[in-house]
């Protein structure tokens, strides 16, 4: 139902626009020419705004579940003329080889998942990743004060996002060898955690 175009209306309308994605952007560890993964890419704003940030010098990937938001991304990526590789696929089986990526990023993805998914993926991110490359989980996190807040609680009730609630992301990357670098909301409910890969 809310698929594609509709999803991302519905996205804007929430405080998932534009500005959203190019925060998220802002907050992540870009270089010109680096290989990006988006695992439950959606409808590919991550990777498109990533794109626009390094001025189309970056390699995009973005994996997910549902069709109807890669048929889309794929239009959006057209439209804008901005080349993302897509995939349908699920983010705890990850179709690629080891160590190909510099950075994997997931945007309110997580908290669509059970716990079981995410400490896959999180196993999976890490064997995609290369030496010091980087893990950005972006997630529905325990609120700070905020008006963004309110509108949102009823949609946490559907969530099972407790992983992010009670800040187990830290310890479960830790154990596949990913550090915490930097933690920061990007909205009231919204965090940005970034891990990197050590050797
Ligand atoms: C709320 S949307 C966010 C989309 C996008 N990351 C963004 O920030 O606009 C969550 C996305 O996660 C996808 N998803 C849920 N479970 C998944 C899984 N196990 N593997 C891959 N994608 C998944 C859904 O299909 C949906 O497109």
């Amino acid at each position: 139902m809310f698929g594609g175009k509709h999803y991302d209306i519905f996205a804007t309308i929430l405080g998932f626009g534009k500005s959203y994605y190019e925060k998220v952007a802002s907050v992540l560890p870009l270089e010109e020419g680096i290989c990006v993964l988006d695992i439950g890419c959606g409808t590919a704003s991550v990777g498109i705004a990533i794109s626009e940030n390094l001025g189309g010098n970056v390699c995009i990937h973005g994996l997910d579940l549902s069709g109807v938001q890669l048929g889309y991304a794929a239009y959006k990526g057209k439209k804008m003329k901005v080349s993302v590789n897509l995939y349908k696929g699920s983010m705890d089986m990850l179709p690629f080889a080891a160590e190909v990526f510099d950075l994997v990023v997931s945007s309110v993805a997580f908290c669509e998942t059970t716990s079981d998914v995410r400490k896959s993926a999180i196993r999976e991110v890490s064997r995609v990743l290369k030496d010091d490359g980087y893990f950005a989980i972006v997630d529905c996190s325990k609120p700070i004060f905020g008006l963004d807040t309110v509108m949102m609680l009823p949609f946490f009730m559907f969530k099972e996002n407790a992983d992010s609630w009670n800040n187990n992301y830290p310890d479960i990357c830790r154990e596949n060898g990913l550090d915490l670098e930097k933690d920061v909301y990007l909205k009231s409910y919204v965090k940005c955690q970034l891990f990197r890969k050590h050797y």
